[in-house]
């Protein structure tokens, strides 16, 4: 890949963030959320309470908030808002740009990675003069990745999966006879303290917990992601996420003193995740779902899991999720690897993709370098990957009902 493209979503920095909050002074709860026709990417669950929609509606607002210097931005960040990468609850337009130092095959982390010392995650802004993290500039062998924000629409239900769900499709897929072998990231629980007792009790450190979210599922829940993204997409802190990354200048602050945002706030912002539908399909070509599970699509991108009975939020609790995810880590080879270790996650693997609002992407897979859905199921394959049966079963079908399999997709 073209180290120039991985720049190319950087100066749209400044646009996001203006507008999303134009409908605030009406006293609908339905004001501000967009309405196009009745296919929406940002909308409340349906059913919603009139408290729902005012909790949605307030979580909304701090999403698409473009924080500025005297909001504690920085001292080093990314974007300016949690909107500016998931627009609209949609992908990108930003991205995260990724480096590592890898060997010469260019799949496998350098043992050493001490030219590296603030890790693996570009910060190409600061705040009061402070020194970016860019790519260096000696001859390294440096390997460039991005990681273009997904979509965080139907995000509640995925949180709401039941764990036994995952582990028995984990189970499942060990006694297949084929290569597809997912595995579960186990992870800790990164935040200082628990942001809301009644979506879970883990406290900083619990380990063996099941990731979900981030492309290799490196984290449990959307409040420990809300505040990961803060600290590290943003530069702001939290309870969640108290300290300033390290960074070059060693600053351990910013132009706002202490933490910059409060728990009540990264609440806010995962329930308004939590409280996110799931857009509404389109309709599609009635052969494509049959052949989507004729050709083992299903068997990673499972169409349905079922939810926590104790889930808070009564819509998301006890029903059969439509994820097409099986949230296991697969290896897809070494065309997709990254070069980058999440958690128990290697390079060459990811987490399968919840097919969800596919409609609302204009790129696909992790780095978006997908055009369109056939693309993305082509590169699937490669040397070692569980997806190459599946890959060539696609490929075995007639045209028409590879055409009907990928209208089933982007109807989803
Ligand atoms: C600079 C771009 C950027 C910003 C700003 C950003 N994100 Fe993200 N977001 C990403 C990327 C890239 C990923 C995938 C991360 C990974 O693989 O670890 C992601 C992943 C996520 C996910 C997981 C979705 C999934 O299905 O795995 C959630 C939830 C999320 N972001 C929420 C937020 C919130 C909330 C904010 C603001 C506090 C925010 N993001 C700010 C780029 C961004
Ligand atoms: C072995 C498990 C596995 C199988 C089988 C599989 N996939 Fe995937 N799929 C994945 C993973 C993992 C990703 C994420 C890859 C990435 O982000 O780079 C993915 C990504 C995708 C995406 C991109 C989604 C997005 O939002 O970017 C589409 C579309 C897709 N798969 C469709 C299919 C179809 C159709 C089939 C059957 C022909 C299929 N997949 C078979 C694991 C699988």
């Amino acid at each position: 890949m073209s180290r120039f493209a991985l720049f190319l979503a950087l100066p749209l920095l400044f646009h996001v963030g203006c507008g999303a909050e134009s409908g605030d002074e009406d006293v609908d709860p339905l004001a501000g959320i967009q309405i196009i026709g009745d296919d929406l990417s940002d909308i409340p669950l349906r059913g919603a309470s009139a408290a729902q929609v005012a909790r949605f509606k307030e979580g909304d607002r701090l999403f698409d908030f473009v924080f500025r210097e005297r909001d504690g931005l920085g001292p080093l960040y990314i974007r300016a808002s949690c909107a500016g990468c998931h627009e609209g609850a949609a992908r990108g337009p930003g991205a995260v740009q990724k480096m590592v130092l890898v060997e010469a095959d260019g799949v496998t982390p350098a043992a050493d990675q001490a030219a590296l010392p603030y890790g693996n995650t570009m910060r190409p802004y600061g705040v009061g003069g402070a020194t970016t993290l860019v790519q260096p500039e000696d001859d390294l062998v440096l390997k460039l990745s991005q990681r273009l924000g997904p979509p965080v629409f139907g995000r509640g239900y995925m949180e709401a999966v039941d764990d036994a769900e995952i582990e028995r499709v984990a189970a499942e897929q060990a006694a297949r006879g084929d290569a597809i072998r997912g595995r579960i990231n186990r992870v800790v629980f990164h935040s200082k303290k628990n942001a809301d007792e009644a979506f879970h009790r883990f406290s900083e450190g619990d380990e063996n917990l099941i990731g979900r979210f981030g492309f290799k599922a490196r984290v449990a829940t959307l409040d420990d992601f809300t505040a990961d993204a803060y600290q590290g997409d943003m530069g702001i802190t939290s309870p969640l996420r108290p300290s300033e990354l390290p960074n070059p200048d060693g600053l351990t602050d910013d132009a706002k003193p202490g933490e910059d945002v409060d728990v009540e706030t990264v609440n806010a912002v995962a329930d308004y995740m939590r409280l996110l539908e799931i857009p509404k399909r389109a309709p599609a070509d009635p052969r494509g779902e049959a052949l989507f599970v004729e050709a083992d699509c299903a068997a990673c991108h499972v169409p349905s899991l079922r939810t926590r009975a104790d889930y808070p939020i009564a819509q998301l609790a006890d029903i059969d999720a439509p994820v097409y995810t099986d949230f296991l880590l697969h290896d897809l080879g070494p065309d997709l690897a990254d070069g980058l270790i999440d958690e128990s996650a290697s390079s060459t693997s990811w987490r399968t993709a919840p097919l969800i609002g596919m409609r609302h992407s204009t790129s696909y897979l992790h780095d978006g370098r997908a055009r369109t859905i056939e693309q993305a199921i082509l590169l699937h394959d490669g040397p070692g990957s569980e997806a190459a049966g599946s890959v060539a079963a696609f490929r075995a079908l007639p045209r028409e009902e590879r055409e009907a399999l990928i209208d089933f997709v982007r109807s989803l």
